[in-house]
């Protein structure tokens, strides 16, 4: 190793076993009594977090496991002092529409409230006007949590690693307390990431994190060049969770760094009963659910760059529509819908906004119909501004094609956020759905004596059950609407 690195001290290490790893190879499904009985010795390791919370968790938490995620968060914290560490989706939370300023507010408190220590920031599009209110929110929070700006990493001919320079300077003016390059797809090559984080290092006065994923296998590679180069805090999986879609091996990069100057000095066999544990979960998920549990490495991303998790839904979605002969079609015409739309970085929502209209494009063409003479609204929306500025604008004659007039190109989507529904708007929305439930039964009665009966009954109820749901409640639902009904109902909450 170099000696320029003796002055950066040992790596940290955030470890996502809780979080991105099982949502990368196991669809998200692990329980929080399964992650229990491993908290107290995940929390003697000594690692800079432990990220456990975010969209997918979440969402499956409600959809599919029948758990509460506040609770879960709840459980966590009462377990770890080690900081928990969530990833959230700036101006769109957890969700995929874009919030008002005001939930977004509520929600960064109450994840603050119930355990959040570590906000990981990102928008989908690296528009700062999508972070300015997270951000803002997280560093008001009354338990000073830390909070993390991300650069989401791509590969464009507008994206270089000077532009990513430029946007880390941005994030440090907007007051961040570090900053995490966001490597979703694995496309960050080893010297690339190297020069990156000589630069940042160079141009920024905080700590860098690093997450990445195995999906085309430069995993461990990226991370040795970026810790020669300085990087601070790297995100791994224990063995039982790591590489293929996941992040490298903790346990690994820890036997790699031993006797160096950037020694972790975290205990290597303290990680062994852990794995240990992590592995019989692994195969009780992978039984339960019926899941592969592995994906293989594919460097083919880096041509595509599609996340592995889409690509099989984009098979999904082709089979689906008699198509699957199109697949080689669909994965040329990925790349030229996101030259066309102004080159996003491919992460959720916008991975899925262009995977679809690239699906719908194939399909047009193969029934002789041009490119974009079908678009489905989100693609519309992000092609007329309405989840920020895209890296390049959208392409003149692709809007045209799109039949979008000038008058509908929105330049300031914070303008278009303010228009969204409030906490207030959310709170009476479930508290009518609750009321309206409650007297299914007896509504026809009611309006047999009065018509106008049924409705002041059901107003006045509205205001008495009003202020008794919790902002948790409301926040699901202003989240997940449907999936959120769905779970209280079957809880008896609605
Ligand atoms: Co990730």
């Amino acid at each position: 190793m170099s000696t320029s690195a003796t002055n950066f001290g040992p790596v940290k290490i955030t470890e996502t076993v809780l979080r991105d790893a099982h949502q990368s190879l196991l669809a998200t499904r692990m329980r929080t009594e399964q992650m229990l009985p491993m908290l107290s010795a995940l929390d003697k390791i000594g690692y800079n977090a432990l990220e456990a919370w975010g969209g997918a968790t979440y969402d499956t938490c409600l959809r599919f496991l029948n758990e509460d995620p506040w609770e879960r968060l709840d459980t966590l914290k009462a377990h770890l002092n080690t900081p928990i560490q969530m990833l959230l989706r700036g101006q769109n939370l957890l969700g995929y529409n874009h919030y008002s300023d005001d939930v977004v507010r509520a929600f960064v408190r109450k994840a603050s409230e119930h355990g959040v220590g570590v906000f990981r920031i990102f928008d989908a599009l690296n528009d700062v006007t999508n972070l300015r209110t997270a951000i803002d929110a997280a560093l008001k929070a009354k338990e000073k949590p830390h909070v993390q700006g991300c650069l989401v990493y791509t590969v464009s001919p507008f994206h270089t690693n000077e532009t990513f320079v430029e946007l880390a300077k941005q994030l440090q003016e907007m007051g961040v307390h570090s900053i995490c390059i966001k490597d979703m797809s694995g496309l960050l090559k080893p010297y690339v990431a190297e020069d990156l984080v000589r630069k940042l290092k160079a141009a920024v006065d905080l700590p860098i994190e690093l997450h990445t994923h195995y999906t085309s296998g430069f995993g461990s590679m990226t991370y040795l060049k970026a810790i020669e180069a300085g990087v601070d805090i790297i995100d791994c999986a224990l063995s039982p969770l790591a590489n293929d879609t996941s992040q490298p091996c903790t346990e690994t990069m820890v036997a790699t760094l031993e006797g160096t100057e950037r020694d972790t000095k975290l205990d290597r066999q303290a990680m062994d009963p852990i794995a240990k544990h992590f592995l019989q979960v692994k195969k009780d998920i992978m039984k339960e659910f019926n899941l592969p549990g592995y994906f293989d490495v594919n460097p083919k991303v880096l041509d595509f760059q599609i996340p592995g998790g889409m690509l099989s839904n984009l098979v999904n979605q082709l089979k689906a529509m008699g198509a699957a002969d199109k697949y080689q079609e669909l994965l040329d015409e990925m790349p030229r819908v996101r030259e066309d739309l102004g080159f996003p970085p491919l992460v959720t929502p916008s991975s899925q906004i262009v995977g679809t209209m690239a699906t719908m494009n194939v399909i047009m063409q193969a029934n002789g119909q041009p490119r974009y003479s079908m678009v489905p609204n989100e693609v519309r929306d992000l092609a007329r501004g309405k989840f920020g500025k895209t890296p390049k604008p959208v392409k003149p004659e692709v809007l045209a094609a799109m039949k979008i007039k000038p008058e509908e190109m929105i330049t300031d989507c914070a303008v278009e956020d303010a228009k969204a529904p409030k906490m207030a708007d959310f709170r009476k929305e479930l508290a009518a759905k609750k009321v309206e439930k409650k007297l299914a039964g007896i509504k026809a009665s009611l309006a047999s004596v009065d018509a106008d009966i049924y409705e002041q009954v059901r107003d006045s109820q509205i205001a008495k059950v009003l202020d008794e749901i919790p902002e948790e409640d409301v926040l699901s639902y202003a989240l997940f609407p449907q999936v959120a009904l769905d779970f209280f109902e079957k809880n008896g909450r609605l």
